[in-house]
């Protein structure tokens, strides 16, 4: 028994590296949670462009206006659109059902998607649609290969295609610099997403902001009670270490005559 379990567990071996090789680089993201400007960019994205979709029911739009700070009434005329009321789970109005249809597979709820994939992959996973004629939006996905979502931001991105530019040399982990001039030295790569200049709205650098605002968005609604838990956390902290003194006070007075 225990041989056969062992012949399984190599058998499947070389199927979770193949799984891990295949894998896409993500490009890293700083998030911070305190930073509640990008939180409200980020909530104001989602409701404009992901809750035609996907709905974040475990979450209500009045406790995301109290930690972010928007007024009810603001919250109610920006981002409440279904018609529900501001106690009310944001919920996506569309049907489970309609959702696999039209897309092949029904829009998740993105309530703990953050936890799930990470804030590294969300960031990676909004930036990397580009343009594919096989597939039936037109659109395909560097890290989430055949995705049945359409790229809803190509509107603020512009025309992502998979082509050829200048990346820098990267040898043993580190990025190659010409030694005379300082300057990154360059090879053509093929296979890499590039964005059609002046096609969207936003520049990249707005682009990625906006992406980092809306992945700040995510990443608290997947633990609204994160920052209050490290606000507490600290005053726990100092508190132990206050009571420490009294403790090996009451200790040393105990022990006094012991000896
Ligand atoms: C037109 C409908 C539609 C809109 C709008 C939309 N999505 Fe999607 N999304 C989908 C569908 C369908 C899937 C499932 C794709 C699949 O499994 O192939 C998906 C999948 C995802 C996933 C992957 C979930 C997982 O873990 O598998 C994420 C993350 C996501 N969407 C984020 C967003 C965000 C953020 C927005 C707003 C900027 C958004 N989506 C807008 C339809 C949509």
């Amino acid at each position: 028994m225990k041989k056969q379990f062992a012949a399984l567990i190599f058998a499947l071996l070389p199927a979770f590296a193949s799984a891990a090789a295949l894998e896409v680089p993500l490009d890293k993201v700083d998030i911070d949670l305190r930073d509640k400007a990008a939180m409200q960019d980020g909530a104001r994205t989602f409701a404009n462009y992901c809750m035609g979709c996907h709905g974040a029911k475990y979450q209500r739009y009045e406790r995301v206006a109290r930690d972010l700070g928007i007024s009810e009434e603001l919250m109610k005329a920006n981002l409440v659109f279904t018609g529900a009321k501001i106690g009310d789970h944001m919920k996506s109005s569309m049907r489970e059902k309609d959702g696999k249809l039209w897309f092949g597979a029904a829009p998740p709820d993105l309530t703990l998607v953050a936890r799930v994939r990470g804030n590294d992959w969300l960031y990676t996973y909004l930036r990397a649609f580009y343009e594919d004629p096989t597939r039936p939006y037109g659109v395909n996905n560097k890290v989430f290969p055949n995705v049945g979502m359409p790229n809803v931001l190509a509107g603020l991105q512009g025309r992502q295609v998979v082509g050829c530019k200048q990346v820098q040399v990267v040898e043993g982990g580190k990025k190659q610099f010409d030694p005379l001039t300082g300057a990154p030295i360059t090879h053509e790569a093929c296979d890499q997403l590039t964005i059609v200049p002046n096609s969207g709205e936003l520049t990249p650098e707005q682009f990625d902001e906006k992406v980092k605002n809306l992945v700040t968005f995510l990443a608290y609604s997947a633990n609204p009670v994160k920052l209050e838990s490290q606000r507490i956390g600290t005053y726990v902290l100092l508190f132990l270490a206050f009571f420490f003194v009294f403790a090996y006070l009451l200790k040393r007075e105990y022990w006094k005559d012991v000896h």
